[in-house]
């Protein structure tokens, strides 16, 4: 099969980074999980002492941050300087502090330009929030996956529930919700369906009916 990329967008929880992950292996493509990217900066400037709010200081500590995404054996492997970040920046305090940073203009210029030097080669899928409004608008194939926030929130929930058992679903829904308000009502390249990105609505669906789907729209791409 000839190379092409693959945007997959969507509000949390949606499954995207399983499916994108399950997707890419499928295909033998490169799977790029853009939150850890912005999650990733997100724990370097918390351990910086900084706050989203100090937005000079989080633009030069994103300049000079180096961030590696490798593939592991459970998913994607993040690297900060060559500190491995994978599990840190799953915490409570990163998820909370990631929708305000990820505001900052500037911050998404530099992560925007990464990711597109990622998928020059072609044969990535990469999943985020604006990959086929933004990052990539010339992807062969996009992809918008969503769900109902209840489902979002009962898939996250039985994913966490052995690391943050002080959570109750319903909190976890409300922050699910909080997070896709900020990220949609932002002012550079918000949460938004790209006109010609093919709507998957999970709420009802098994994670390997999507890959499936999205394996099936692939091959009208070849
Ligand atoms: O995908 P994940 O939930 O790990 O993403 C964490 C956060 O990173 C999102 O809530 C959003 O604020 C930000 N993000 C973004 N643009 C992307 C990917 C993630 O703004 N392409």
């Amino acid at each position: 099969m000839d190379k092409f990329n693959i945007a997959i967008d969507g509000p949390a929880g949606a499954g995207k980074s399983t499916i994108a992950r399950l997707v890419a292996n499928a295909l033998g493509f490169v799977y790029v999980d853009t939150g850890a990217m912005y999650r990733a900066v997100t724990w370097r400037i918390l351990r910086a002492g900084l706050t989203p709010e100090q937005q000079a200081e989080v633009i030069a500590l994103t300049e000079r941050m180096d961030i590696r995404l490798a593939p592991g054996e459970n998913g994607q492997q993040v690297f900060v300087d060559g500190n491995d970040v994978t599990t840190d920046i799953r915490s409570a305090e990163v998820t909370n502090n990631v929708s305000p940073l990820a505001r900052i203009a500037e911050v998404r210029r530099i992560l925007t330009v990464k990711q597109q030097q990622m998928a020059a080669a072609k044969g990535v899928v990469m999943d985020g929030r604006d990959i086929g409004s933004h990052v990539l608008p010339d992807a062969e194939l996009k992809v918008f996956l969503t769900a109902s926030a209840r489902v979002r929130a009962e898939r996250r929930f039985q994913e966490i529930k052995d690391e943050r058992t002080d959570v109750t679903l319903r909190q976890l829904e409300q922050e699910i919700v909080a997070r896709d308000r900020m990220d949609e009502q932002r002012e550079t390249a918000p949460l938004i369906q790209a006109s010609d990105a093919i709507l998957l609505d999970t709420t009802a669906m098994t994670i390997l009916e999507v890959v499936d789907r999205i394996l099936d729209l692939c091959r009208t791409k070849v």
